[in-house]
Order: structure tokens, then sequence, then C-alpha cells
């Protein structure tokens, strides 16, 4: 495959934005071949701006010539949608998390199989060039041995987009939410090591949401590293950072405010050994993404976060889950076996 790939984007609220503006960066992989949402009138007014075409139903989508959908829709959606997507011939990026379970993870990574097409989970973090050039650093200072990964901002009734509220919906508010971004980057960080073990906590403090909205998770890898995932959905101001320690030293990054008003992109500092280093903002983390989709569609391979890759993700935040309600810590061999 030599052309384009043509994407369309179902979803356009806050996050569907970033996907397009990505799209729209990469003209030499990428053509927008339309968006699709359930809102008539926001469909309308973003493929009108957006010079594309509005679709008001995935199934009429689905009959074009698009090679492949980005899914930016409320959790409970992704499986439902993305396997539609995948039955139907189309790669699919998904939005994190890739599946509201364990269970729905597990299919969707099968039917991509028996349909030979992409299903990717869009962990956008990883994605950040400055986190990708930090990542160097790894063998420098000889880690990780210690990590802490802290994500709070915070998110009201207002703020939140109404699916939020319900848990059904959110599919476990924070962990879903946040720690697929923390537990796959903590993993990500400690490439190569088996996790072992995970101890979670979680509680709702703001009542307007019935899935809980804040969570501290601790990871313990087969060679002793711990890594610890501070969560909050209820905490101003926003902090999102991490902490690397290795025995020669430690690397230290912060996202800091909006990087040109994209959700979810941010400016990125990193240090080592406490000095700030040089690093790139450019191309921004949902440009990066879409133009890995598309190079993976036409090199015929698996993106950098892949549905299988991603799996140990989600095989975490379901041990997270189960830690959470029983209160005890979860052996992740255990955790597998028993599940088989
Ligand atoms: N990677 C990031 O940094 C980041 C940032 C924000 C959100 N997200 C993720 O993106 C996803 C969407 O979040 P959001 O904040 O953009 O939500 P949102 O509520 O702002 O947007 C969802 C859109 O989907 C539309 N919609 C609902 N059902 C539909 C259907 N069946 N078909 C077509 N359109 C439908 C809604 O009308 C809405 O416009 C979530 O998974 C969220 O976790 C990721």
């Amino acid at each position: 495959m030599t052309k384009k790939v043509k994407v369309a984007v179902v979803g356009v609220g806050r996050v569907g934005i970033s996907h397009i503006e990505g799209v729209l960066k990469s003209p030499d992989l990428l053509e927008l071949a339309g968006v699709v949402e359930l809102n008539k009138a926001l469909a309308d007014s973003v493929a009108k701006k957006y010079n594309t075409i509005a679709y008001y139903s995935l199934t009429k989508a689905l009959t074009s010539n698009v090679d492949a959908f980005i899914v930016c829709l409320p959790h409970h959606l992704h499986y439902p949608v993305g396997k539609q997507v995948l039955e139907a011939g189309k790669h699919v990026l998904i939005e994190k998390p890739l599946g509201i379970n364990l269970e729905e993870v597990e299919s969707l990574n099968l039917i991509a199989q028996q349909n030979n097409v992409i299903v990717m989970s869009a962990q956008s973090r990883r994605y950040f060039k400055a986190i990708q050039q930090a990542r160097e650093y790894l063998p420098v200072i000889d880690g990780p041995t210690n990590l802490l990964y802290n994500f709070a901002c915070i998110f009201t009734r207002d703020s939140a987009p109404p699916w939020w509220r319900e848990e059904s919906k959110s599919g476990g508010l924070v962990l879903g939410m946040l720690g697929s971004h923390s537990i796959d980057m903590t993993l990500w960080m400690n490439e190569g090591k088996k996790p072992v073990r995970v101890y979670c906590e979680t509680r709702n403090i703001t009542e307007v949401f019935e899935g809980d909205d804040a969570a501290t998770v601790v990871i313990t890898f087969d060679d002793g590293t711990i890594a610890t995932n501070y969560l909050s959905i209820c905490n101003a101001p926003i902090k999102h950072e991490c902490l690397i320690e290795g025995k020669k030293g430690s690397i230290f990054f912060e996202h800091v405010g909006d990087h040109e008003g994209v959700v979810g992109a941010a400016s990125t500092n990193v240090y080592i050994n406490g000095e700030r280093i040089e690093t790139d903002d450019e191309p921004d983390c949902f440009t990066n993404q879409v133009r890995e989709l598309a190079s993976s569609i036409i090199e015929a391979r698996q993106p950098l976060t892949s549905g299988s890759n991603v799996y140990n993700t989600y095989v975490l935040i379901e041990a997270a889950k189960e830690s959470a309600k029983s209160h005890i810590a979860i052996d992740i061999n255990e955790f597998i076996k028993l599940r088989n």
C-alpha cells in the first residue's frame, strides 16, 4: 500500500479534535476522509471547519473507502465500535482505555488478528517526543529502580463530559481514565521486566462521579523495582510528572500547560540528575501517534502501541481493580493463571 491512509474520526468532542489536527499536520501520510458523530450539529460544524464529510452513523461510514477509524468515544463504546470497525476489515486506533475490562481487550486483539487488520491503542503519552528523549537516558542512570508517576488533575460536574458520571460508561473512572496512561508509561519505562505484584487502593471523593476518582497503585517488578502511581481527578493545581530513580542518577519529567491548546498534549520539561536538558515538543503527541498508525498500515507491521503490545497494561489495570476491591496485593502470575 503506497497511497495515503484515509482516516475518519469517530466522536469529535474534546479529544477527537486533537486527532483531526494530527491528521491534518501529516498530509504526506494521511487524508481526513470524514467525521462520525451522533450530535448532528457538532458533526456538521466540525466537518465544515475541516472541509470533510459528516457521517451521523458508523454503519454508513463503514461502506465508504475509509481505511482506518480513530475512535474517540466514551469508554463503554470503545469495544462495540472497535469490534464493528475491525469486523468490517478496517484498521482502528482506539482512545484509551482500549476496553473497559480485560475481556474486551482480548476480544479486540483476537478479532483484529482474524481479520488481518490493526488494532492500536491511543497511549498518547508514549508519543511525546520529549518523553521518548527522556527514556533514552535510562541506561545512563542505570534504572529504573524506583518510579513515581504523579497524575493529579481536576474535573467537576461542569468541566467533565456527562458520561464520566456513570460508572457503566466510564468503566472504573480513575483507573481507566488516568491509570491507562500511568500504568502504560510505568511498563514502558520498565520494558523487559516482568510485573510480579500490584496493590491498589481507590476512593470516591467527588460525589458527582459514581466511579472512583482517586487511586494509588503500587507495582513491583521481578528485579525488585517499585513503581507508584498517584492518580487523582479531584486535585488542583494540576500536576503531571514522573520521577525515575536509577542506581546512577535520576530522570524527572513534567508536563507544564497546554501545547498550543491541543487537548491531551502539553509542553514537557525533562531533567537528568536535576539538570534541565533540551528536548523537542514538535510534532505533538497526537501527530506522532497518527503518523505511527499510518506508517504501520503502509508498512504492514504492528504499531508501537498495538493491542498486543499494550496487553499487560490492561492486565495490570484489571489486577489493580481486583486489589482495590479485596485490599490485598495481587500476584500477577496467579492472576493470569486463574483467568486461563
Ligand atoms: N489521550 C488523551 O490525552 C485524552 C484526552 C482526553 C480524552 N481522552 C479519551 O478520549 C475519549 C473521548 O473523550 P472526550 O473527552 O473526547 O469525550 P467527549 O464526551 O468530549 O466526546 C465524545 C464524543 O462522542 C460523541 N458520541 C457519543 N456516542 C457516539 C456514537 N455512538 N457515535 C458517534 N459519536 C458518538 C459525543 O457526541 C461526543 O461528541 C475517552 O476515551 C477519553 O478517555 C484521551
